[in-house]
């Protein structure tokens, strides 16, 4: 979908920077990916404590503003801002909660271990992270936020450890790996072991690669690989997370033959100096270069040696196989908007998709049940009471008229919609065997807070429904849903 956070990554190849340059381009490709709305900030580059050691990855994040995780930067001491590199690799990350609240742990880069060996930025959310969760657990893995996303570095490292001694490549780490998860994601990938090297893939998630170079580049198209042997990978497909599955790839890496250095990508010219620049939107991008690739879903791009190359491991029949370079011509606004004419008409356009992250991960089509986890423990409480009262303001309270009647006669309880503002007005009479919803995408609403605190001081049990993780709504209600339909930009 296109409503998920920020995914900025830099790899220069060739054309030395500064690590204050590095750092800036990473925080202003943030900056670039504010307008979408965004709870916390992060990054990690390459290069250590004043250098001593430069194969290992420095992170950094914070919860709130990008501004918050520039003056972070710009506090640290022990860094040597001046190195230079001539390779590179960095990745950066701004974030929409949807499994943890906003928090410096639960920010992204995840990480594989403490020593930071595999590095993650992911959009989107991985519905059967659990599953792996345990089965990484039982590998003796430990876990340290409460994201989602923290499941895909774990299990690349997990997949590199397990073929130590073969040449597997990053990115056929990332490829077994992606064959595990399911849900949405767009994800941008770094290394200790492959340092300048960065790999990146989707499903549902945009995701998109700008090169830049002096030279001209040597061909308006990449050619996609497939993997030979593919059948190895079908053995244990997405649908089958099983114990042994992990190990099973050994087979899968001994017989088949690669594909690395057969076809890339790079410019022409005597010198191959070049940067990538991978990001969730164009809009990070354009300001430095309007030579672009869509990533589509499945595709693994990696950058090794600074030759681009993109993967996929099936070939199905009539589909694309190269994926064209594409010359950006609009204008940053133009582009952040697409063809719409507002934000506001763009996520009009985007409701499809918002409903279905919506539904992702609570509705099982084949037992005809959905389960809300935000309040099923509370399922006893809200049946037993009184009445039930929906609380809110301006679209939030009409969702409710909407769909008040389907609720009455779901429950069979009595149902008050109310404004927020009027309700308070009225001092209207609440028992402590009222169950009150309080409905705000912002989760911030000020009226329908006063009004939170109203029946909360009364007794009676306070669910909240925001689009919002870690806001006051959330955080003030006894219980609630989170409806994790991306960032509003257009109030
Ligand atoms: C939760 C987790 C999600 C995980 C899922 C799997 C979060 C934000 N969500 O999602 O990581 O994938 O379990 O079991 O960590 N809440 C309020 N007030 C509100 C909204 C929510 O109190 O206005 C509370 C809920 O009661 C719940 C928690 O916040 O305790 C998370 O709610 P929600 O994200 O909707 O729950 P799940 O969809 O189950
Ligand atoms: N599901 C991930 C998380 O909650 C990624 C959210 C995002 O798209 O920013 O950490
Ligand atoms: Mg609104």
């Amino acid at each position: 979908t296109d409503n998920m956070c920020g995914i900025f990554a830099y790899l220069n190849y060739l054309v030395p920077a500064k690590r204050k340059e590095i750092l800036e381009k990473l925080v202003n490709g943030l900056k670039r990916l504010e307008y979408r709305g965004y709870d916390s900030a992060g990054l990690a580059f390459e290069g250590s404590e004043m250098d001593v050691n430069d194969n290992v990855i420095r992170m950094i994040k914070c919860k709130g503003r990008v501004s918050m995780l520039e003056d972070e930067i710009n506090s640290l001491k022990d860094i040597n801002y001046e190195k230079e590199y001539t390779v590179h690799c960095g990745i950066a990350h701004t974030r929409w909660a949807t499994h943890g609240e906003p928090s410096p742990v639960n920010s992204h880069p995840q990480r594989s271990d403490p020593n930071n060996e595999f590095m993650v930025v992911h959009n989107g959310i991985i519905t059967n992270y659990k599953d792996i969760k345990a089965l990484l657990e039982k590998k003796g893995h430990t876990f340290e936020s409460e994201t989602d996303t923290e499941v895909i570095a774990k299990m690349v490292k997990h997949i590199y450890d397990k073929h130590s001694g073969t040449k597997i490549s990053f990115r056929e780490c990332v490829e077994l790996t992606i064959q595990q998860l399911e849900g949405a994601f767009a994800i941008c990938m770094m290394s200790r072991h492959f340092p300048g090297e960065c790999v990146a893939t989707r499903r549902g998630s945009p995701l998109l690669v700008g090169v830049k170079s002096q030279a001209k580049l040597s061909t308006d198209h990449i050619p996609v690989l497939y993997s030979k042997g593919q059948s190895h990978y079908d053995v244990t497909g997405r649908d089958s997370l099983k114990d042994g599955d992990l190990e099973d790839h050994r087979g899968f890496i001994n017989t088949t033959q690669r594909l690395d250095s057969t076809t890339e990508f790079h410019p022409v010219g005597e010198e191959s100096e070049v940067e990538y620049f991978f990001a969730s939107d164009a809009s990070a991008i354009i300001e430095h270069t309007n030579q672009v690739i869509y990533l589509e879903d499945d595709d693994v791009a990696a950058v090794k040696n600074g030759c681009l190359s993109i993967h996929r491991i099936k070939r199905t029949l009539d589909e694309s196989t190269i994926r064209e370079v594409i010359t950006l011509k609009l204008e940053l606004q133009e582009i952040m908007k697409g063809n719409y004419g507002t934000f506001m008409e763009k996520e009009i356009f985007e409701q499809p998709e918002s409903v279905i992250n919506t539904m992702r991960g609570r509705v099982n089509f084949e037992t005809n049940q959905v389960v809300l986890g935000g309040i099923k423990d509370y399922m006893n409480e809200i049946r037993r009471c009184r009445r039930l009262l929906f609380i809110a303001c301006g679209t939030s309270y009409h969702s409710a008229v909407a769909t008040r009647q389907l609720l009455e006669e779901l429950t069979e309880l009595p149902v008050m919609v109310e404004l927020a503002s009027d309700f308070l007005d009225r001092q209207t009479p609440i028992f402590r065997d009222d169950v009150c919803f309080f409905i705000s995408q912002s989760g911030e609403t000020a009226d329908t807070l006063m009004a939170l605190r109203y029946c909360k001081q009364r007794g009676a049990l306070i669910v909240g429904i925001t689009n919002t993780v870690g806001s006051t709504i959330s955080r003030d209600s006894h219980c609630g849903v989170h409806i994790n339909a991306g960032p509003e930009i257009g109030v």
